[in-house]
């Protein structure tokens, strides 16, 4: 399995069969290195509907035919435009034709009336990836760890960038308690008003554990 870095929150999973966007922010995103029009996804996982996450979602599934996987009360907008959608909520999960998707806690703004941020934990060619998409740390994290997802996390996801999300220190904490084989901060450099460094985190996850933290810039991917 294949994680592709776009940038932001941008990312895309890719087991040779399925290819999957979570938080397609492409069009405008200052670090994405590819163009909307290069990415072919089957499905795309919206985290909330902030315009740094919702991205190019509707152009893109419009034109590929994706089916949208995000929370229920954002999905009716999406439903409204055309797309098609398969809504869920927090603590829900679905099997699909390519593996199972769990909707995690958020705690963050969902950019809609009635909404809740969340975030993902997707199975995909035997791995198990968390996307915790915009986030403050929150203890119930820890359940990721063997609890609710045994045997656990392969790769987490995970926000680094501060003011609008964790910063470095509070995602070592994650870290810590989620205990995943590999760690990727994300939300991070896409403006000035974001971390630009991970190194800070990356010292800090070295010394809370087992823990592999892996920084890739826009474009790059890791194999797992
Ligand atoms: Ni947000
Ligand atoms: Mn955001």
């Amino acid at each position: 399995m294949r994680i592709r870095y776009l940038g932001h929150s941008a990312v895309e999973l890719a087991d040779g069969t399925t290819n999957i966007l979570i938080d397609p922010f492409i069009t405008g995103n200052p670090v994405c290195p590819v163009k909307a029009e290069d990415l072919n996804p089957n499905y795309i996982l919206v985290t909330h509907f902030h315009g740094d996450h919702v991205g190019d979602t509707v152009a893109l599934a419009k034109r590929t035919g994706a089916t949208v996987i995000t929370t229920y009360d954002g999905g009716l907008d999406l439903e409204a435009q055309g797309v098609k959608t398969v809504g869920m909520a927090l603590g829900g999960k679905r099997r699909f034709d390519f593996g199972l998707v769990r909707v995690t806690l958020a705690f963050h703004g969902h950019g809609e009336k009635g909404g809740h941020a969340a975030g993902f934990v997707v199975h995909l060619g035997n791995k198990r990836v968390y996307h915790a998409g915009d986030t403050a740390l929150f203890s119930d994290m820890k359940l990721l760890n063997g609890v609710i997802e045994a045997p656990g996390i392969d790769v987490a996801l995970l926000p680094i960038g501060d003011n609008f999300t964790m910063g470095p220190e509070d995602a070592a904490i994650a870290t810590q308690w989620i205990q995943p084989k590999v760690v990727v901060p994300i939300h991070w450099g896409t403006f000035p008003m974001l971390l630009q460094d991970p190194s800070d985190f990356v010292q800090r996850v070295r010394t809370v554990g087992e823990t592999r933290p892996v920084v890739l810039r826009p474009g790059e991917s890791l194999e797992v």
